[in-house]
């Protein structure tokens, strides 16, 4: 007997160590297959905007080969042919993901968002011309809204299924057969899953007007960042320029004036685009506010006539740089929406207690939000780069600034937004017309939160005149 203890104590041993490896290695491959994050890094500031990760992957990145396929399974869900373009998404030739879409193993593979998917503007001659890209402009194609609905009426569809999806993968890819398994049995069933759960704080869009291309609600800040109660309100708007943010310092930020600062609108919005509190990528976004103060906004493609122009400075100077040149004192500030006159809900939307929400929001982090605050009208912008940020006004509701410097009751009161040729003539983005119509979104003015009212501003001057100021206009 008194030999058989410590052998019996040796066996013990053995096997808590070999329960021990066992767990260790279960919990590797668990955490190799779920939780390993791999960092890209992309040398070049203009790559890293296209296509780096500012940490939206982990809440609300979509498994690669899952992305990949969704639009080959379900074709019928999406408004045309070609895939994710067809909701607006824009490739550069030989790269695996569109513009603004990002690729991060965490685990496995996935696909999120960037800003550069909102924030970057196509812009073309000839509709058989391929676009050129104008990074940090607004986007003119991408819709936001259509692609989320494309995502959750695919997990809604019974074929959102292991054996369609892996079916399709097939044909491109030879996945391991532990990969197949991972997917199978938890992967799809589980994205199946998270975006009918995400589905559900996006149900207060069906009760909204439509966004179309360019534009966005800003209820996702109130409703899925701040979870604060519905108010029913309308907070649709335009995407903005983001270059030349050196020029840019001690303006307000936000069509409405928001916030005071850079550094909190950015944290916001990579918080918006699907980052959260803790897996929000501080560096990266750091690296595109260096870059952005420095972007020059972009110079007008097409030709100007150069002594019609510097007439139209002297215009410019008497009627607009008030409110639109740097360093005037109305410039970047906000105008209440009483005197400008235009569209009340993007600003009535945004509320005190929405902004003190937010200053709380991330207290107990090493970044914080300080700066929030409501205001009752709009900021008056500098207008560098205003060619490229057609449709105008906050809403997007005025195709071109020969439309812009019009009466309003002569302002097209309906027009299609998200096609990207530009008409040199009225000076934004070709809006009515068969090809208009074919790709565009139908916008109608007369829809809540869209109206082309107000600005005033240059509508009673001679038409002279008003050509003279739209050649300046091309030039800043
Ligand atoms: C889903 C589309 C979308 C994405 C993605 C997005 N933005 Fe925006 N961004 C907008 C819209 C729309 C506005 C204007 C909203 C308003 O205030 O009415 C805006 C405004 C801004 C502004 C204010 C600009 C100014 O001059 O006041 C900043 C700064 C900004 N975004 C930065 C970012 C950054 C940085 C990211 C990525 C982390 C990002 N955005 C991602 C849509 C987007
Ligand atoms: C009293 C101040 C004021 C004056 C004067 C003024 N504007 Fe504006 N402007 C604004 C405000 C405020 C906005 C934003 C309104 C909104 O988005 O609802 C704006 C918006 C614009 C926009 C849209 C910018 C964009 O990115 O969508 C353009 C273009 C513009 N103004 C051109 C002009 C021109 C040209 C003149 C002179 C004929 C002029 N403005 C005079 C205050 C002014």
């Amino acid at each position: 007997m008194e030999a058989i203890k410590p052998k019996f104590g040796r066996i013990i041993a053995t096997v808590v160590v070999i329960i021990l490896l066992l767990v260790g290695v279960v919990g590797y491959v668990g955490w190799y297959n779920f939780f390993r994050e791999v960092p890209t890094y992309y040398e070049s500031p203009e790559e890293h905007w296209k296509y780096g990760s500012i940490g939206a992957e982990k809440p609300e990145g979509v498994p690669y080969w899952i992305w990949m396929v969704l639009p080959r399974v379900f074709p019928d869900k999406l408004p045309g042919p070609g895939g994710y373009a067809s909701l607006g998404a824009v490739w550069e030739e030989g790269k695996e993901l569109p513009i603004g879409f990002t690729k991060k193993t965490i685990g496995f593979p996935r696909v999120g968002v960037n800003c550069a998917v909102c924030h970057t503007g196509t812009v073309r001659t000839d509709p058989k011309d391929k676009p050129t890209f104008i990074l940090a402009a607004p986007t003119t194609r991408f819709n936001g809204q259509a692609y989320v609905r494309f995502l959750f009426d695919a997990a809604n569809d019974p074929r959102f299924t292991a054996d369609t999806i892996l079916d399709e993968i097939k044909y491109n890819y030879d996945l391991s057969l532990f990969d197949r398994l991972l997917y199978r049995f938890i992967i799809i069933p589980v994205t199946k899953k998270a975006l009918l759960k995400q589905e559900e704080t996006y149900t207060w869009m069906n009760g909204r007007p439509d966004w179309g291309p360019g534009r966005t609600d800003m209820n996702p800040f109130k409703l899925r960042v701040l979870k604060l109660a519905d108010d029913g309100s309308i907070g649709t708007t335009d995407v903005m320029a983001l270059w030349n943010q050196k020029a840019h310092e001690g303006f307000l930020r936000h069509t409405d004036g928001l916030n005071t600062t850079l550094v909190e609108s950015a944290l916001a919005g990579a918080l918006a685009t699907g980052a959260s509190r803790d897996s929000i990528d501080l560096e990266s976004l750091q690296r595109i506010q260096d870059w952005l103060m420095e972007l020059p906004p972009p110079k007008y493609p097409f030709d100007i006539d150069r002594t019609l122009a510097s007439q139209g400075q002297k215009i410019f100077t008497n009627e607009c740089a008030t409110c639109h040149a740097f360093g005037q004192p109305r410039t970047g500030q906000v105008i209440p929406a009483v005197e400008v006159g235009t569209d009340r809900n993007r600003t009535d939307h945004w509320t005190q207690e929405a902004a003190d929400a937010f200053n709380e929001y991330a207290a107990n982090y090493t970044w914080d939000f300080n700066n929030f605050r409501a205001s009752d009208g709009y900021v008056a912008l500098a207008l560098d780069g205003v060619w490229a940020r057609a449709p105008y006004l906050h809403n997007g509701s005025i195709p071109s600034l020969q439309d812009l410097l019009e009466n309003p009751e002569k302002r097209p009161s309906v027009f299609y937004r998200g096609y990207d040729v530009y008409d040199t003539e009225k000076v934004g983005f070709v809006s009515d017309g068969t090809q208009a119509e074919k790709v565009g979104f139908k916008y109608d003015t007369s829809v809540q939160g869209n109206s082309n009212q107000g600005h005033v501003y240059g509508t009673e001057l001679p038409s002279e005149d008003k050509k003279a100021l739209i050649e300046y206009l091309k030039t800043l």
